[in-house]
């Protein structure tokens, strides 16, 4: 089976966009493909992280996973700081990329100009430790959303790059881009994605989201102006509205064409109280899934260790063939 490897900042509460545009497709994935999900803990910290508040989000997020339906007997779920060859094998890939390689990341300009004072050089090789977090498992497949584009491209540059000089060390990773892959957008600005850090709480649902707050939130959406208030799904002249339609596709698992007929005579305000229904009563059994599992401490330290050591098995063998071959001396 394709090996597919994927995973989440903990750089925040996870979001319905974390949940669409990953964790709906993660699960779908455990019965075609052998899955690593990890907590990308090494990556959050390209970015000041409190260290109780980053500690409860690591385990907040698997418990979400858990909760969400990623399975610890089906899929290797792991923190990424616990398998330390994902920093070995990224201090190994740096010296296989160039500046302006990373130069033109855009990733890094958009951070950068958010982060002004903190433009470290984590953030700026960030792209290269999420090749070695492919590479390292001979990945076949990555599920990425518009924005990773550019990131795995640079993952299969660097593959190339490496397998050219000293033969075939890296499986060459594809994109694997989910059907309904819909970019949840922000609440108040639907031309900005929804991000777990986003500074306004009004932008963001988030998946542990008190239902009342949550209701509100969706209520005081922005929609778009034109003078006929009509409800259909255009992206760029109806970013607002489009969002709200895809939201209530993923919280129904209806089509967004099958809804659309529906709203012909109604308004905004009716469709703004079927998305915070429809989320609310979706994220009902996860929520109270996920307290379950996250008062379970023992339970979340077994499903650690149990993946890290199964990733571990897999990322070593990896690196001890990356350093054979680049001539480094056994142990
Ligand atoms: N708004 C979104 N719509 C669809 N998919 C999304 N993803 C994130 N936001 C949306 C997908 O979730 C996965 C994990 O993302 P991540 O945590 O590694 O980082 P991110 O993409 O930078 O997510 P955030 O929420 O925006 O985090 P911050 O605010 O820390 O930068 C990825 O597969 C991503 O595509």
């Amino acid at each position: 089976r394709p090996v597919v490897l994927s995973g989440c900042q903990p750089s925040g509460q996870l979001t319905m966009g974390n949940y669409m545009g990953a964790l709906r497709q993660w699960v779908n994935m455990q019965s075609t493909h052998d899955c690593l999900y990890m907590i990308v803990d090494l990556h959050a910290i390209t970015v000041r992280q409190e260290p109780k508040i980053l500690q409860q989000a690591c385990l907040d997020g698997l418990a979400l996973y858990l909760a969400c339906g990623i399975d610890p007997q089906k899929s290797t779920i792991f923190m990424q700081s616990h398998v330390p060859e994902h920093a070995q094998l990224g201090w190994v890939l740096n010296c296989f990329t160039q500046m302006g390689e990373l130069n033109r990341m855009t990733q890094f300009k958009d951070k950068s100009q958010k982060n002004v004072n903190n433009i470290n050089v984590g953030l700026y090789a960030y792209p290269v430790l999420q090749a070695a977090d492919i590479l390292l498992y001979q990945a076949n497949e990555v599920p990425i959303g518009e924005d990773q584009k550019q990131h795995l491209e640079l993952t299969r540059d660097i593959a190339t790059r490496f397998n050219n000089i000293y033969g075939e060390v890296f499986t060459m990773p594809e994109p694997f881009i989910p059907e309904s892959g819909a970019r949840v957008m922000s609440l108040q600005d639907p031309v900005k994605k929804m991000s777990k850090s986003d500074d306004n709480p009004n932008n963001v649902i988030g998946l542990l989201e008190d239902p009342k707050k949550l209701t509100k939130k969706v209520k005081r959406a922005v929609t778009d102006s034109d003078e006929q208030a009509r409800i259909y799904f255009d992206v760029k002249e109806k970013p607002g509205v489009s969002n709200l339609l895809s939201l209530l596709s993923c919280a129904t698992g209806r089509s967004v064409e099958a809804l659309v007929p529906e709203y012909e005579d109604k308004m905004y305000g009716h469709l703004k109280s079927d998305v915070a229904a429809a989320v609310v009563s979706m994220l009902e059994p996860i929520q109270s899934e996920y307290h379950r599992i996250r008062a379970d401490q023992t339970y979340l330290t077994h499903v650690m260790q149990q993946g890290s050591a199964k990733a571990q098995a897999i990322a070593s063998d990896t690196l001890n063939k990356v350093y054979q071959t680049l001539g480094f001396v056994q142990r």
